[in-house]
């Protein structure tokens, strides 16, 4: 058995209900979508997401997540996949999940209006959970993700971006969901503020080791069903080579990689030049620390909790976002 089945042991049926309830709420007249959903449906990414929402909501009440906390999760990973399926789109990736992406099997054009679908799925999800608190959450994540988004694009143009600059974006574009998974979750269980406040932060960590690690990825793994060196690709400098470069000491090769980094479009040969700088320079040993960092502050929270078997899978969730190999 694979880790994450063991993490999603406690709450088995609530994952079943939620895959039938996400393709239920995407059936659609159109056979270009229903084709799409389909071949979402058989390549499905890790259910992170869902999974700490069942988990959460579970460890809150002591026993099964409330019913209206599988809807919650199927249209957060609506959201989720919504914003994939844009983001291969500006990205110009060809696979996702393995498999080709839509903007390949169908055209960017497409590939955006079954993005709109989805989210637009996601938001009727949202209206009918009927509770203000939930709706006023959703439709902020939208908002930041894609300011996050902006913002990478326009650090991209700058040369020299702060540590506090990065994690500042990947926060919007990658921890706010995950909070929002978390809060979200605890209101479904009826916490009180406390509760929600800490779980929002406790997915908040988890989302920024998420990314870290994601953005590891990017320089050297070639198995993760996406593309590698795509980050680089576009001048996005994400942690690993944002450290290296700090420890640069010569004017000459800080000139150079910085010369290498300003080329549009940047070649493959300053790809491999940068990456491997940001390997040979202790750039992914300072953002696995930096991660496991984040892991151990959440796993510090959740800490709090009563021992369960919630809590439990909860731990073992942040162990295993901050190992993942996929
Ligand atoms: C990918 O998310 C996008 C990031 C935030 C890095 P996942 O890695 O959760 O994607 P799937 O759903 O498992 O494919
Ligand atoms: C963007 O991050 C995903 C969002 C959170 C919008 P990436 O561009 O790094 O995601 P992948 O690597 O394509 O999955
Ligand atoms: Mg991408
Ligand atoms: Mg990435």
């Amino acid at each position: 058995m694979q880790q994450i089945d063991i993490i999603k042991a406690p709450v088995a049926q609530y994952v079943e209900d939620f895959h039938s309830q996400f393709d239920e709420i995407l059936s659609t007249k159109s056979e270009w979508l229903a084709e799409a959903i389909q071949r979402l449906n058989a390549s499905t990414g890790k259910k992170v997401r869902p999974i700490l929402v069942a988990l959460i909501a579970g460890m809150l009440r002591g026993g099964d997540p409330p019913k209206e906390s599988i809807d919650a999760a199927v249209l957060l990973e609506l959201i989720h996949t919504a914003t994939l399926i844009h983001d291969d789109v500006i990205d110009e990736a060809s696979t996702r999940r393995g498999q080709p992406t839509l903007n390949v099997l169908f055209d960017n054009r497409v590939a955006i209006l079954m993005g709109d679908f989805i989210l637009s799925s996601a938001l009727i999800g949202a209206i009918a959970l009927g509770n203000l608190e939930v709706i006023q959450i959703v439709s902020s994540i939208g908002r930041e993700l894609t300011e996050g988004e902006i913002r990478q694009f326009e650090s991209a143009e700058r040369l020299h971006l702060s540590e506090e600059n990065y994690y500042d974006i990947i926060r919007q574009k990658t921890a706010v969901l995950f909070a929002s998974c978390a809060r979200i979750a605890a209101i479904m269980t009826g916490a009180g503020n406390k509760d929600k406040e800490r779980l929002n932060k406790v997915g908040e960590l988890l989302g920024m080791a998420f990314q870290i690690r994601d953005d590891i990825f990017d320089y050297y793994r070639s198995d993760v069903g996406k593309p590698t060196g795509n980050d680089l690709r576009e001048g996005k400098v994400t942690l690993p080579l944002l450290y290296a470069l700090s420890t640069v000491q010569g004017e000459a090769e800080e000139t150079e990689l910085l010369q290498l980094l300003s080329e549009r479009p940047i070649t493959e040969t300053a790809v491999a030049r940068l990456t491997d700088f940001a390997l040979s320079h202790g750039g992914i040993t300072y953002a696995e620390e930096r991660l496991l960092d984040y892991i151990r502050e959440a796993k510090q929270l959740l800490n709090l909790y009563p021992d369960s078997p919630y809590r439990t899978s909860l731990l073992a969730l942040a162990d295993y976002i901050g190992e993942r190999n996929i």
